[in-house]
């Protein structure tokens, strides 16, 4: 990056070739760049595919390019044609290259003529990574089969071939045609009284990268929660997600206040199944949600605060590539918890914070350091695995800093700044230092030194001065914990009744690695942890308990990890399992069983999962000889 030369970067600083390119993608945006993508696709639930024409319009930038290099995976391409001014098409040669993993397959299309759109024929697999396809009997309702995307990190390839890198941003329309009844939904302003008569347009008229191109289609109701918002989901879930959500007309507010006008027109929530991998999915003007946070309570809606938060922080000013993706992650938490603390107060805010403080703190210690960097160089080969703790909470965490020194009024209006100078652009992390360096650090001397901000940005671990809330409630609930494990404290005289969520979570936390059995299954008696209806609760009760030996949860955590698909609250348990080969062959028949209902990317987490507990076994077992 150009602007990294006029930055004193200090011993950190990498070559700058090394960052602007994207290694996750074949992309060549020197030569060509995807202006405007028009999809015409037809949902076929019976073969589980998504069928027709993507026409991408393209915007060449070298006059001596030969070819338009694109990103597939999986897909089965059925012709390639250029389109010329008039509309007239002419077949292209192409090539589509082996599958390489964690890319997919390379389309090299020959047009040395630099046609003014090329048109896709193509079909997609029925195990796209990027696409779960669900039968009836998986679904809330039973009524219908349900299909949802998922494309972040770089999975959009797998259902669109395009140049699936975050720093390629461009304008969209889609036709979609789907079964009566179904209705389909996209990342684009939808239309909560369309009628479900098969046929769906929808238009994005804001440039986006590839990575929040998103679809869904399935027996889906609609709730309105305010004049610009509505949810999203099955019928007899409609109804629970509405109130959970209801207010989220008062979140957009909130951070309109905060930080400028939301740009996207509405603002809806579409609540998946519970396969869902991830809590949420910040898809602009639909965003795509875990039903597991509908707990009845608002406990978890922080959820909607964040992907909400990514309409400036993401998605509005993206991330040029996946190693800058704390731009996106950390600044979005920080929003979240200014909007959480502005609509559930400070405690709630804190708690939150705190429980992220405190697990980044326990973590980051085990990483190799390279990991514990913002900006991790060298890169992951899967762009999935660059995602971790780190960019959020350490990037959050930097935020706050920021915050702390240069006081509430200066820093909101930075940032604010910062949205609207990169509005609709994908940018570095060197492009966002030399922005804060110019309207933050040197506009205000004297309050922070530009070497602490390099320490937190490429630096490992976290700096020594890092703010840490206060949090009364939290300090008690240490105390009872240890009062509790040292037996001074029976679990029944707990003050466990007036704990919220969050101070649960806390509890269960920061119990040893590995509880004293009693402990548990005294824990249990008296609070009933065994078959909560939270699953945030659930998979901390389960991992505990199933660390402390506790087979009796075993069946209530395979039932929790069967249901839910969402990675973070899944995953744990099976990894606690697989520690024991008693576990980790009681592990194998659970997967055995809930595999075919799992999303692709959760299926593959558990097989590496298990392929590297074979691998730690049969090395124990080695030894053991
Ligand atoms: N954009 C992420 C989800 C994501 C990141 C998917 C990278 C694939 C690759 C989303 O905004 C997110 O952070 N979701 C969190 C929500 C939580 C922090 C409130 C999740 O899914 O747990
Ligand atoms: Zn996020």
């Amino acid at each position: 990056m150009r602007l990294l030369s006029t930055l004193a970067l200090g011993a950190f600083v990498l070559p700058a070739a090394a960052h602007a390119a994207d290694p996750h993608s074949y992309a060549q945006p020197q030569d060509v760049v995807i202006k405007h993508i028009d999809l015409d696709l037809k949902v076929d639930f019976p073969h589980r595919q998504l069928d027709g024409i993507a026409t991408l319009t393209l915007d060449w930038k070298n006059a001596d390019a030969q070819e338009l290099v694109l990103d597939t995976s999986a897909l089965k391409i059925a012709s390639v044609e250029a389109v010329d001014g008039k509309g007239q098409p002419h077949a292209l040669h192409y090539t589509l290259a082996a599958t390489v993993p964690s890319m997919g397959s390379k389309l090299t299309i020959e047009a040395p003529k630099h046609p003014h759109a090329v048109r896709i024929a193509y079909a997609t697999s029925p195990d796209a990574s990027g696409l779960q396809w669900l039968d009836p009997a998986q679904t809330a309702d039973k009524r219908f089969p349900f299909l949802f995307s998922q494309s972040e990190s770089t999975h959009a390839r797998s259902w669109i071939p395009l140049q699936d890198s975050p720093a390629i941003r461009f304008t969209w329309h889609a036709h979609v045609t789907a079964p009566r009844d179904v209705r389909v939904v996209m990342s684009a302003p939808n239309d909560p009284k369309h009628a479900l008569d098969g046929s769906f347009d929808f238009t994005q008229t804001h440039p986006v990268p590839s990575y929040l191109m998103a679809i869904a289609a399935g027996d889906l109701a609609v709730r309105e929660t305010g004049p610009r918002s509505a949810v999203y989901a099955e019928p007899s879930v409609v109804g629970k997600a509405a109130h959970e959500f209801e207010d989220t007309g008062k979140m957009i507010a909130t951070t309109e206040k905060l930080y400028g006008p939301y740009r996207w027109g509405r603002y809806d929530i579409l609540v998946l199944p519970p396969s869902f991998p991830y809590g949420g999915m910040e898809n602009p003007n639909m965003t795509f949600a875990t039903p597991t946070v509908l707990v009845g309570d608002k406990s978890l809606v922080s959820l909607v605060a964040h992907e909400l938060a990514h309409s400036w922080s993401g998605n509005l000013v993206t991330a040029a590539t996946w190693r800058d993706i704390w731009l996106n992650e950390g600044i979005t938490t920080y929003v979240q918890g200014r909007i959480t603390e502005a609509l559930y107060g400070q405690r709630q805010a804190t708690e939150e914070t705190l429980l992220a403080i405190r697990n980044l703190e326990k973590n980051i210690a085990g990483m190799p350091e390279n990991a514990q960097r913002l900006t991790p160089q060298p890169r992951k080969i899967d762009a999935d695995d660059e995602l971790s703790d780190v960019a959020y909470d350490k990037g959050s965490w930097f935020m706050r800093t920021l915050e702390q020194k240069f006081g509430r009024k200066d820093f909101d209006a930075y940032l604010e700044g910062y949205f609207n100078h990169f509005a609709w652009h994908s940018i570095t992390t060197e492009q966002m230092l030399a922005y804060l360096k110019a309207n933050l650090i040197d506009k205000y001397p004297g309050r922070m030194g530009w070497d602490e901000v390099e320490a937190w940005v490429y630096g490992p671990g976290i700096p020594e001065d890092a703010p840490i809330p206060d949090s009364p409630r939290f300090d008690a609930i240490d105390k009872e914990r240890a009062a509790f494990l040292d037996g001074t404290l029976a679990a029944n005289k707990l003050d466990a009744k007036s704990w919220n969520t969050q101070e649960w979570m806390y509890f269960l936390d920061r119990l040893p690695d590995k509880p004293p059995l009693g402990k548990m299954q005294e824990l249990d008696a008296a609070w009933h942890l065994t078959g909560t209806p939270n699953a945030e609760i659930g998979m901390r009760w389960y991992v505990h308990a199933i660390r402390s030996g506790d087979r009796a949860a075993w069946p209530a955590a395979a039932e929790h990890a069967t249901r839910i698909g969402r990675l973070y609250l899944t995953m744990p348990i099976y990894k606690a399992l697989v520690q024991t080969p008693e576990g980790f062959a009681f592990v194998e028949q659970v997967f055995a069983k809930a595999k075919d209902g799992y999303h692709p990317l959760t299926r593959m987490a558990v097989e590496k999962l298990f392929a590297k507990a074979r691998e730690a076994q049969g090395k124990a077992a080695v030894g053991a000889d």
